[in-house]
């Protein structure tokens, strides 16, 4: 029947086999998302993926970092630095749903883990962590650019991201200049302790 053979061609074209006639088809995982996201992405797509993943290890780092800044931030500095970390920790936060998302529509699996966190009770040691932390940011959010190579939809996505994180970065190198970051005595954060 002419219908059915199209419905076989679609669903090849697509990566299935057609489940009309019978339950599970044979040696065809379903549960493996990869198999779809090869299709118009090619050998690169794993690569971009995995890099996302690692992206949003990240990102879920950040989440717990920049929280827990801001839970453990006492002195006078506190009613400033409690909330930036806050907003720092929701930006992650939102960075991760962006990257999260994307890798599921790539085809991925995204990760639900993070990496060890810093944390000081100094808050220019604080300031340190932040800055390294959106300096890698940067240095992720850059290779898998690098990665998207000639898809313009994910350059751009990743683009949008890459100018906040260096915003992070330019930030959190200022702060570090006010606070004489190196020098002890040009640094209110110690009185803290
Ligand atoms: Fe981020």
């Amino acid at each position: 029947m002419r219908s059915s053979e199209t419905v076989f061609d679609l669903a090849a074209a697509i990566g299935m086999v057609p489940t009309v006639f019978s339950g599970t088809p044979a040696g065809k995982d379903i549960n493996k998302p990869t198999d779809v996201s090869k299709k118009g992405f090619g050998m690169s797509n794993q690569a971009i993926i995995d890099q996302l993943n690692e992206i949003l290890k990240h990102e879920w780092t950040g989440v717990a970092q920049y929280s827990q800044a801001s839970f453990i931030v006492e002195g006078v500095w506190r009613e400033v630095y409690a909330s930036k970390f806050l907003d720092d920790a929701k930006e992650s936060f939102g960075h991760a749903q962006l990257v999260g998302d994307k890798i599921a529509s790539l085809g991925g699996v995204p990760l639900a883990t993070r990496n060890e966190i810093r944390q000081s009770r100094e808050l220019t040691e604080v300031l340190q962590f932040s800055m390294e932390f959106e300096s890698k940011a940067v240095e992720m959010y850059s290779k898998a650019i690098d990665l998207a190579g000639e898809n313009r939809a994910l350059v751009i996505f990743l683009e949008d991201i890459l100018k906040e994180e260096q915003e992070g970065v330019d930030e959190y190198a200022k702060l570090l200049r006010n606070t004489g970051s190196g020098s002890e005595s040009a640094n209110p954060a110690r009185q803290t302790g």
